[in-house]
């Protein structure tokens, strides 16, 4: 298989999707996978409100608080290496939210365009009745066109806007708020 390195924020053409792609659940010897690809999508400064890099030390509470039952931590997998992972989380700790989920996803970027990110947002939808959630939502920064395409392709409408809300390198910048209902008996 050839993977081919893509301009992550360069809004280009589909390419045929990845063969063999397969999402499971996390495993305490996927993190440092995890953590490289979320450094990179940090450096990358179109993903993420953190702007620093994190070690593996640092995001172990983050990857504790998942559970495959609740909130599930999943990678995915291609030929054996982590191309991708999405996370569930607590949109709002109080009780009336219990429903609602924020998911975050991100690729490597040798993967990208090849269709994994829309296979780990699409098991999320699945997934949701499963795990009791009936809306998903994403924050996104309003400049995060690849995300912003990705969850309107999975029917995500946009919920929310807050203007410049986060500063990025002296740049200030938009935050969308994406979200989808699903029944629960899907
Ligand atoms: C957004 C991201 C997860 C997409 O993952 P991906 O595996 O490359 O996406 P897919 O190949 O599954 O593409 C699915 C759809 O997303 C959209 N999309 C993805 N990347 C795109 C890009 N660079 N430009 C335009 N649209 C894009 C397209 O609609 C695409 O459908 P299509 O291929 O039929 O046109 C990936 O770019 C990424 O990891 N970005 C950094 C992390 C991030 O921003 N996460 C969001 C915060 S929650």
């Amino acid at each position: 298989m050839t993977v081919v390195a893509t301009n992550p924020t360069k809004i280009g053409g589909p390419r045929p999707p990845l063969q063999g792609i397969s999402i499971r659940d996390a495993l305490d010897a996927d993190l440092p996978a995890i953590v490289e690809i979320y450094n990179a999508a940090i450096r990358g400064r179109i993903s993420t409100a953190q702007l620093e890099p994190v070690s593996v030390e640092e995001r172990l509470p983050w990857f504790r608080v998942h559970s495959p039952e609740s909130h599930p931590l999943w990678v995915a997998e291609v030929e054996g290496q982590i191309a991708g992972w999405l996370s569930f989380q607590s949109f709002l700790t109080r009780a009336a939210y219990r429903r609602t989920a924020e998911i975050s996803v991100y690729v490597n970027e040798k993967f990208r365009r090849g269709g994994v990110g829309h296979m780990l947002l699409e098991k999320a939808m699945t997934q949701s009745p499963r795990l009791e959630i009936n809306a998903l939502v994403g924050c996104i920064f309003g400049h995060n066109e690849p995300s912003l395409r990705l969850f309107e392709r999975l029917g995500f409408e946009r919920w929310g806007f807050l203007p410049c809300i986060a500063r990025v390198d002296d740049v200030e910048r938009d935050l969308v708020i994406v979200g989808r209902h699903i029944p629960l008996q899907a």
